[in-house]
């Protein structure tokens, strides 16, 4: 099925969340090891401004529906990371860009040539470039999308749970772009199909491992996807992943919970 992206970009809103009644984390906190969580997706929402800079110097600059939706959708993330931020701020804990920016610097996302680099492979391998791109965004759209369903359940809290499916319906949308827009590119196209399997293959990591340390990584990992529900979650992505074309026995997500020690 086609993605209506004029449809996509009059229908996007910002996520709301003043109507939910989160001012009792005040009295009945969240856990440690969910906050430890939502601070790590507060993270990776608002660092989503950085991956745009990337990508907007890459091919994919040139393709006006990918333009129109990294627009809205880079939008949409930043408005995920305010609504965590202000659940993280009921708990005193407070999320600013200067901490953050310090942080990548310290885990050594500070190259600026990043956006350089990234345009001179992406010239290289020219118009298939996009397609790998797209895939790349439905793999983490698909991770998100699963993150978020997961803190659901298993944070049972009413104003919590509302909110965080509220954030997945528009992940949701986001995998239903980049994975449409993926198949169309790689279907009847090998050397986009190869180039996508290589990049999955060898690259790919778990959304986040590169502005967070390796030990907030597992955590998360282990916290939304460990055990029996987890791994269900995780298995239905690669599944979603290795049926787009030339994808067919991939397993990148439940490798990479393999690789991290974190049990089914
Ligand atoms: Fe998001
Ligand atoms: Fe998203």
């Amino acid at each position: 099925m086609a993605f209506d992206i004029d449809r996509f970009a009059r229908d996007s809103v910002r996520v709301g969340w003043e109507d939910l009644d989160l001012e009792v984390f005040r009295t009945d906190p969240l856990p440690p090891e969910s906050l430890r969580t939502l601070r790590y997706m507060c993270d990776v929402e608002y660092h989503t401004v950085c991956y745009l800079r990337d990508m907007l110097v890459t091919r994919s600059r040139r393709e006006t529906e990918v333009n129109a939706f990294m627009t809205m959708w880079n939008r949409e993330e930043f408005w995920h990371g305010e609504a965590l931020a202000h659940v993280l701020s009921l708990h005193g804990i407070t999320v600013s860009y200067d901490e953050l920016k310090a942080k990548r610097v310290k885990l050594g996302w500070k190259d600026r040539l990043a956006p350089l680099k990234q345009s001179v492979l992406s010239n290289l391998v020219g118009k298939d470039f996009v397609a790998v791109h797209m895939i790349w965004g439905a793999v983490n759209e698909w991770s998100a999308s699963a993150a978020y369903k997961r803190l659901a359940v298993l944070e049972g809290h009413p104003g919590l749970a509302v909110l965080v499916r509220r954030i997945a319906a528009q992940e949701a949308r986001h995998v239903a772009f980049y994975a449409t827009q993926a198949r169309t590119r790689l279907t009847d196209n090998a050397r986009a199909q190869k180039l996508a399997r290589l990049a999955l293959s060898t690259a790919w990591r778990p959304v986040g491992s590169g502005i967070a340390s390796d030990d907030e990584v597992t955590h998360v990992m282990g916290h939304l996807f460990g055990g029996a529900a987890g791994r269900k979650e995780i298995d239905a992505i690669d599944r979603h992943i290795s049926k787009l074309p030339g994808m067919d026995g991939l397993t990148i997500v439940g490798d990479a919970l393999d690789a991290r020690g974190i049990a089914a």
